[in-house]
């Protein structure tokens, strides 16, 4: 048996790994969402799939996480081989429109860039550390964290994007969390990586979307405004992402760890 655990897995890329993930033959799927209730696209996807388990955390909270992983552990005494981070969240919808000094006040700026920071990037650390235990009795000793571009300096310096500050600095910060892991866990085997999904079309799944052709067609604006700034980014559904993601995690090798991977080629990410 091979146990996964996806942080983050109510929708979008998130929903989608645990969907492949569970047609895997001997596969454990630890599907931890914020509200279990809530997320009807995840219980339709695993309708049949008893080898998945539904656990509830918030990866702000820590206790949460514990406690996701002290379930987890019921499952399968003990064990964990692959971390799979998804959980983010881009920002005020907003103020993550604008830039530096367009924000309405320094106080509504402070919120956004520190409740933004504790779910991108001490998201990411909470739950490193929560299933750290299970992962280092695993077998894979495996963990991934879903990054962006927007995580990459060179990359929004050539994309000019002022804007999405929040969620740019987080990520960034969140690929630096990443590699502290790495460095902390070579010598244990383990192998700690950040993956770019490349841009997703995820409206299928996102809560009031309201229009998915005109969703589909804002995100084509997005891949064209990318391509005329030489950056080349092609947009994907959720399936071709996380099954082109899903062949980088299966070939992990030790000489990828701390690396932030590109999902297109799955070599390191550069411009
Ligand atoms: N889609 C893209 O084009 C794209 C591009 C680059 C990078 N990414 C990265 O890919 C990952 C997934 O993106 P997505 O587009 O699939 O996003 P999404 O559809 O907005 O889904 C975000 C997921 O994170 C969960 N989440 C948010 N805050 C959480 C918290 N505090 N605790 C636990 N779970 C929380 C959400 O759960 P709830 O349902 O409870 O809110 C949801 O399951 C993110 O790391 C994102 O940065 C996406």
């Amino acid at each position: 048996m091979t146990s996964y655990a996806v942080i983050g897995a109510s929708r979008g890329i998130g929903l989608e790994y645990v969907r492949q993930l569970a047609t895997r033959p001997d596969s454990i799927v630890f599907a931890v969402v914020r509200n279990a209730a809530t997320s009807t696209h995840l219980q339709a996807a695993i309708k049949g799939h008893t080898n998945v388990h539904v656990l509830e955390a918030d990866v702000v909270d820590y206790n949460s996480l514990e406690r996701a992983a002290k379930e987890a552990s019921e499952v399968t005494g003990g064990k964990l081989d692959y971390l799979i981070h998804n959980a983010a969240g881009a920002g005020d919808p907003v103020l993550r429109r604008v830039s530096f000094g367009e924000f309405p006040n320094m106080e509504e700026l402070d919120e956004d860039l520190i409740t933004t920071f504790q779910i991108n990037t001490l998201g990411v650390i909470h739950s490193i550390t929560a299933f750290l235990p299970l992962l280092r009795a695993g077998s894979a000793k495996k963990i991934v964290v879903i990054s962006t571009g927007g995580a990459h300096v060179q990359t929004v310096y050539k994309q000019g994007a002022a804007n999405m500050a929040a969620y740019h600095i987080s990520k960034c910060a969140a690929y630096m969390a990443t590699t502290k892991w790495a460095i902390n866990l070579q010598d244990e085997g383990f192998v700690v990586v950040s993956l770019t999904p490349g841009l997703v079309d995820t409206s299928a799944t996102q809560h009031g979307v309201g229009d998915l052709q005109a969703a589909h067609a804002r995100l084509v604006a997005v891949e064209e405004e990318f391509a005329k700034k030489g950056i080349p980014v092609v947009l994907e559904m959720p399936e071709e992402s996380v099954s082109k993601q899903l062949k980088i995690i299966d070939g992990l090798k030790p000489s990828d760890n701390g690396l932030l991977l590109n999902h297109y080629t799955g070599k390191e990410y550069s411009l």
